[in-house]
């Protein structure tokens, strides 16, 4: 989960893009939001199938009787009449069989007998309420309705799907969904017995700059000192040319393309957005050895500069190309066209904020993204009224009705990843939550393996120990 800014007035930033890929924007905003990392080994002879149920649009306002068809995935390979059903839950991404034909849940599925779900999250994927996402259409996307989906899926699933009346009900989600895990504890208690939430943020708050520092501490402890050092010093460094009329070199040493404008500051800080997002992507993602084979390409370079700079052509060099987009134009398009920045941008804006900015001196990436560059990309994007205190009303409005890090639900897993910035926004108290050392974003979801840390094998014994606990 990230962001990009933009102004409408400004075009972006503008690094190279390739036609098939789409602009590093696109690429790493991506990458940062896809599918939570799908167990291996999938059994591809289960025979998955893919179905739709019908929901309401609006679950509050009885006068608004539209509807709309949401996509979920079953595998009832291991199902035994009465035997509870694992639901896994669809974040901001497409959903896919991955996490019903392998990995961890799979696993306790086939342990118990249970049924295996995965329901799509409205506006996301194949599951359009509407059928497009302009600002008007927009209001029908909250997790408050997201929730209802569930809980409507829920009950239907248990009225007509033979052999589970009686059955109980786990969820289980990662990143955005691990949210979402917590919230419908809390929200419907009594429709389902127990939750995993792995990686879930659970305060909205809009000025999230402790995301940069836990990167700047992920990278420290992985990659060593002197590589947190040379990004700082090479980022400033570029920034001081900025700031010093020698914009034009830092747009030729790192190939920005035309039109960007070496004298506007939402160019600029679209740019070291961007620079410090790439590598947000290194340690959000982080398996073994990434990021140390990041830090050991950036310590070769001559200077900071150099280090910095070629490592960070490489990667907007991947998608070359002399021509720029403009991203405005990307999220300004309301129509479903496989990316999912347009949706996710706009619940940060009306639901979460989560902008992870340069605020902190505590990070390396410099002083140039601050909040003021995600606030005007919600009013150029979604209307005036998406302000500043807007914004922070409404985060605010989601921890008073969800209750942030005491959210009160019982039978809630908690799991973390060290190096993963978004553990800051969680529930990471050692009595309710296990932070698994070393490893970064929703990276527990595989089988129990000879392969896992002692940590990380722990904790999913933990998990399948409670799962056995509540089935009882
Ligand atoms: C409820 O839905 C009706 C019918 O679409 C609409 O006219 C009305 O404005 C809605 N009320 C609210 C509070 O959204």
């Amino acid at each position: 989960m990230t962001h990009y800014g933009v102004g409408v007035i400004i075009t972006l930033l503008a690094l190279g893009f390739s036609q098939a890929n789409g602009n590093i924007f696109e690429r790493t905003f991506k990458k940062l939001h896809e599918e939570p990392y799908v167990p291996t080994n999938q059994n591809r002879a289960d025979e998955v199938q893919t179905l739709w149920i019908e929901q309401k649009l609006d679950h509050f306002n009885d006068s608004e009787t539209r509807t709309w068809q949401m996509r979920y995935l079953l595998n009832d390979v291991f199902f035994k009449a009465g035997g509870p059903m694992f639901i896994y839950l669809g974040g901001e991404w497409t959903i896919s069989n991955g996490f019903i034909t392998a990995g961890h849940m799979y696993d306790m599925a086939k342990e118990h007998n249970g049924l295996l779900a995965y329901t799509e999250h409205r506006y996301y994927g194949e599951s359009h309420p509407l059928p497009d996402l302009s600002n008007e259409n927009l209001r029908f996307l909250h997790v408050k309705q997201a929730l209802a989906d569930l809980a409507h899926f829920i009950k239907t699933q248990k009225a007509s799907y033979e052999g589970l009346s009686d059955s109980k009900v786990i969820i289980v989600g990662g990143s955005y969904s691990a949210t979402m895990v917590t919230w419908f504890k809390r929200t419907y208690p009594d429709l389902v017995v127990g939750g995993w939430a792995s990686s879930a943020p659970v305060v909205a708050k809009v000025n999230f700059f402790e995301y940069k520092e836990v990167m700047g501490e992920s990278i420290t402890l992985m990659g060593g000192s002197a590589c947190y050092d040379r990004i700082e010093k090479g980022i400033a460094e570029l920034e001081t040319m900025f700031a010093n009329k020698r914009g034009a070199e830092v747009k030729a040493l790192l190939k920005l393309c035309e039109p960007f404008d070496v004298n506007n500051d939402l160019d600029i800080w679209t740019l070291f957005n961007e620079i410090s997002e790439i590598f947000a992507n290194v340690v959000q993602t982080h398996n073994s050895g990434r990021i140390e084979g990041v830090c050991q390409q950036i310590m070769t370079g001559s200077t900071d500069l150099i280090g910095v700079s070629s490592y960070l052509l490489s990667e907007f060099g991947k998608a070359s190309g002399s021509t720029c987009y403009a991203i405005m134009k990307v999220l300004l398009d309301t129509r479903y066209n496989g990316n999912m920045m347009r949706q996710w941008i706009y619940q940060t804006c009306n639901e979460y904020g989560w902008y992870q900015t340069s605020s902190s001196s505590m990070q390396p990436f410099g002083t140039k993204f601050p909040l003021a560059l995600f606030t005007t990309m919600c009013a150029d994007l979604y209307g005036p009224q998406f302000g500043e205190s807007f914004i922070e009303d409404r985060a605010a409005e989601t921890n008073e009705y969800f209750g942030g890090l005491t959210p009160e639900v019982e039978n809630v897993y908690f799991s973390h990843g060290q190096l993963d910035p978004w553990r800051a926004m969680g529930i990471q108290d050692e009595k309710q939550a296990t932070i698994i050392p070393e490893h970064a974003h929703c990276k527990d979801f595989g089988s129990i393996s000879n392969d896992d840390t002692p940590e990380m094998r722990a904790s999913k014994e933990r998990v399948a120990e409670l799962v056995r606990e509540w089935l009882e």
